[in-house]
């Protein structure tokens, strides 16, 4: 099978984790299009979804979902999203797609993180994938120099040759050289530098269930 088909198969698969008549919570990227894809064809048994990004809510609503702001919704009962990497114990590395702060702010009112993968996103430790931070572009340099401190190489993401804005009007750095061995701690110390809006480490909302796309099929890993 080829990465493309086992992304379909988990989109496919994390529809058995949606409430009937509820708020659905739906990430960002392309396993996470796959089961926006899927979710369209029971729209009519949901209320609706809370989006992580720009990208996906113009999709949920091309396809008739409604979006409804996070604000106005109390609690999720599941939400739905890929990672770029997943450990044995439930933590990821999120923000290749550049979404991870509206993803951690959905992924917090939700009781549940199902995430969907294909089997390359499993890892034993956290650091291969580049590192995404979102951070306030004044503190951008003496970011660079923290991280190096720690022995990782910062870079500012670009697009078309400029800073990549992210939706919440901020930039991405990209942290490789990481080997990340206490996600929680290595989360909750990065967490407070000033500056840094968000971490790409998911330890404190770590998934509950990842569904992982295998050339045998959907693993089910629970945490
Ligand atoms: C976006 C994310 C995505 O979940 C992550 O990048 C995985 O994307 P894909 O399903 O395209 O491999 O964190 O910010």
């Amino acid at each position: 099978m080829t990465q493309d088909e086992l992304k379909t198969l988990v989109g496919q698969a994390a529809l058995h984790y949606v409430e009937p008549g509820s708020v659905v919570g739906v990430g960002t990227g392309s396993t996470v299009n796959k089961f926006i894809d899927a979710l369209a064809a029971i729209k009519h048994t949901i209320k609706g979804a809370v989006s992580s990004s720009v990208a996906s809510t113009e999709r949920l609503k091309a396809l008739g979902i409604e979006v409804f702001e996070a604000g106005d919704v109390q609690e999720l009962a599941v939400y739905i999203d890929g990672a770029d990497e997943i450990d044995h114990a439930g933590h990821m590395v999120k923000g290749g797609g550049a979404a991870l702060t509206r993803e951690k702010i959905v992924a917090a009112q939700s009781r549940k993180f199902v995430c969907i993968a294909d089997e390359s996103k499993l890892v034993e430790a956290l650091g291969q994938f580049p590192l995404p931070v979102e951070v306030v572009p004044m503190a951008t340099q003496r970011l660079i120099r923290q991280f190096a401190a720690m022995g990782g190489l910062a870079t500012i993401r670009l697009k078309d040759g400029q800073p990549l804005i992210t939706d919440n009007g901020q930039h991405i750095l990209d942290v490789t050289g990481l080997r990340i061995t206490d996600p929680l701690a290595f989360e909750n110390q990065v967490s407070q530098w000033p500056g840094v809006v968000t971490v790409g480490v998911f330890a404190v909302q770590k998934a509950n269930v990842c569904l992982l796309g295998t050339a045998s099929g959907v693993k089910t890993l629970t945490f």
